[in-house]
């Protein structure tokens, strides 16, 4: 079993929210609106997702930092973001080391078409649940970031599979809760959430579903 880490969340602790507020703002309709994944999950109202996501240099240089450090990411090596999202972080880890060689996708056509010029090119339009066209341990480390809680149990285990599969490293990062308040803010804030599952519950079904690689649990507080 891997090691919990840290990367993500002293990034996901600087922003606040009002889950209140969401809880009441016709989410039911936002949840629909968010599950495309299209232009108002990304750059619409905050009440549909994102709020407006545009590269901001350097934001995700600390995580893609650790990512290449605790990796022991070369030039050469070779890297996949499942649900990759605009690929902001495969582009700071490409600022740091120009050699990686970084694949991306997404189940969001307009993430990805507002993806940086640098990553477009690696970037495909892909499920996370179905057979990637990767031989095994192909690539040296397989991120995940904000994106599995997104499935449901019998796609999770098919995704898992896959990033075991392709990866001789990997690194997965998802909402979790550890108590009635963090479960409570999580159904409130949560848009696109499939699986509202505890820390305890996320490392059984790792076990489970046999992925071997790191995790982190970002918590809404
Ligand atoms: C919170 S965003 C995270 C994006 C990116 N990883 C990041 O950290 O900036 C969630 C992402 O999951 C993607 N997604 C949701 N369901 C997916 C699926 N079944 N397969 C692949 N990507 C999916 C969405 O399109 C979106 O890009």
């Amino acid at each position: 079993m891997g090691q919990l880490r840290h990367f993500v969340t002293p990034l996901h602790q600087a922003t606040t929210r009002d889950y209140l507020a969401r809880m009441v703002d016709d989410k039911v309709h936002c949840m629909k609106v968010a599950k495309e994944y299209g232009p108002d999950y990304w750059d619409g109202d905050r009440r549909y997702g994102y709020g407006g996501y545009s590269y901001m240099p350097g934001r995700w240089k600390p995580v893609a930092e650790a990512l290449i450090q605790t990796y022991g990411l070369v030039a050469g090596s070779k890297v996949l973001d499942v649900g990759c999202g605009k690929g902001f972080l495969l582009h700071e880890m490409l600022l740091l080391e120009p050699k990686l060689q970084v694949t991306g996708f997404d189940i969001s056509e307009h993430g990805m078409n507002s993806s940086t010029d640098l990553v477009r090119p690696h970037l495909f339009l892909h499920k996370a649940q179905d057979p990637y066209s990767f031989a095994d341990k192909e690539f040296d480390l397989v991120i995940s970031l904000g994106t599995l809680h997104n499935l449901r149990l019998f796609e999770l285990k098919a995704a898992l599979f896959e990033i075991e599969r392709v990866g001789k490293q990997g690194y997965v990062m998802l909402e979790s809760y550890r108590n009635e308040q963090e479960l409570f803010n999580l159904q409130c804030w949560a848009l696109t959430c499939e699986s509202f599952l505890d820390e305890g519950e996320w490392i059984w079904l790792y076990r489970h579903f046999g992925y071997s690689g790191d995790y982190e649990f970002i918590y809404f507080e």
